[in-house]
């Protein structure tokens, strides 16, 4: 029997009265609204850096995933937390408003609401989860949390055309995005297992880093990888650190880069410019794949994909289907616009996290780190 005090309440008790008035009404408004479908209608929100987005899925089958990429921090060579937290809050409205509209649906049709809890920056992180909490205290629509490097796994399920071929289980991926290079043994979508990471930088990072090293603009990433193309990979050598079982190190790569560029003229640096991309390319691919290829043995696993932002880069993704052809792996790479940050894949780990019968509540903080 639960006693309640009338008199004295202390102000810790009134506060876990109110909310767990606060999730019975939420529970009540759930099971009044609770419908039982195949394909479920699930909106994602996606939040944990500088891209705010918002995506619906029926089932696997993507109806809108909307995108507002921020340019404030793009002056500052890097992601300002506090100006990326500013932004998601003018942004999150009409994100998700579009991403609702653009899919046809009304927020009571939905099934779950899905969000990045982590791991991420923490005034980011903040403003998709309050508002997640906020739409579905109104809506009375139940809540999933999403591990944010889970939905770059994840993104591989999407489903646009219908017919998409997705990776099998047991499949190994490389995530590579700007906060993480890890190699994941993926048992099934809600059974995955860091095999491998990063020890210091990841190998966005990496490409970030020597990027402005360069003086190229932030995301430096893409700006490698167009000049990459034009650009002999085999004129430099930089240091590929390697470090214990399928563990990654760029750090050592980031200084080889820089000690060679400071001895260069600039006029030399201008006119290696496409010389350097190319072969820092080629240093960041072979380290991702010596540990990727070490891993696939080992394991006896031959499905491989790639996710995370630079699963975009040219060079590795080229890299990964020759490989793939030496090796008789089957590679699956994202199609590009699922590579870097988006709510479609919040939506599809929610999918399956929804499916399987996990809730999150109201009580749902933001990590900015997650021990898997
Ligand atoms: O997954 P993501 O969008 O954000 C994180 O979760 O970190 O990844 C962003 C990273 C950045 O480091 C960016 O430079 C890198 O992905 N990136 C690329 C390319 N496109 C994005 N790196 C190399 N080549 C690309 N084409
Ligand atoms: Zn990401």
């Amino acid at each position: 029997m639960v006693k309640v005090a009338t008199r004295g309440k202390t102000a810790a008790a009134t506060r876990s009265q109110k909310s767990t008035a606060t999730e019975i009404f939420i529970t009540l408004r759930i099971v009044m609204n609770a419908k039982s479908t195949k394909n479920p209608l699930i909106l994602g929100i996606e939040s944990s850096c500088d891209d705010t987005s918002a995506a619906v899925l029926r089932g696997r089958r993507l109806l809108s995933n909307v995108i507002a990429s921020q340019q404030v921090h793009v002056k500052y060579g890097g992601v300002i937390p506090e100006l990326a937290s500013r932004a998601h809050q003018q942004n999150i409205v009409p994100v998700v408003d579009a991403a609702l509209r653009e899919a046809g649906i009304g927020m009571g049709e939905l099934d779950a609401i899905a969000f990045t809890r982590g791991p991420g920056l923490l005034g980011s992180l903040l403003v998709g989860v309050s508002f997640a909490k906020g739409l579905s205290l109104a809506h009375g629509v139940p809540l999933v949390e999403v591990n944010h490097l889970e939905g770059h796994i994840l993104s591989h399920f999407i489903e646009t055309s219908g017919d998409e071929d997705h990776p099998d289980f047991p499949f190994l991926c490389l995530l590579v995005s700007g906060g993480h290079s890890q190699i994941v043994l993926v048992r099934s979508p809600l059974d995955m297992e860091i095999i491998g990471t990063t020890i210091d930088d990841a190998a966005g990072e990496a490409f970030d880093k020597c990027a402005k090293i360069l003086g190229l603009p932030y995301p430096g990433g893409p700006h490698i990888d167009r000049l990459a193309q034009g650009g002999n990979s085999h004129a430099f050598d930089f240091a590929q650190p390697r470090v214990g079982g399928f563990d990654y190190s760029f750090s050592g790569l980031k200084t080889s880069f820089l000690y060679t560029v400071r001895d260069m003229s600039p006029g030399f640096v201008a006119d290696h410019l496409a010389d350097l991309c190319a072969s820092l390319q080629r240093a960041i691919v072979e380290t991702l794949l010596y540990k990727l290829i070490r891993a696939a043995k080992e394991l006896g696993v031959s499905e491989i994909a790639a996710a995370g932002g630079v699963s975009a880069n040219s060079g590795l993704r080229d890299a990964l289907v020759a490989e793939g052809a030496r090796r008789g792996w089957r590679v699956y790479l994202p199609p590009l616009r699922f590579t870097t940050d988006n709510a479609a894949m919040i939506a599809a780990a929610g999918l399956f996290a929804f499916e399987a019968g996990r809730r999150s509540t109201l009580d749902a903080v933001p990590v900015t780190r997650l021990a898997k």
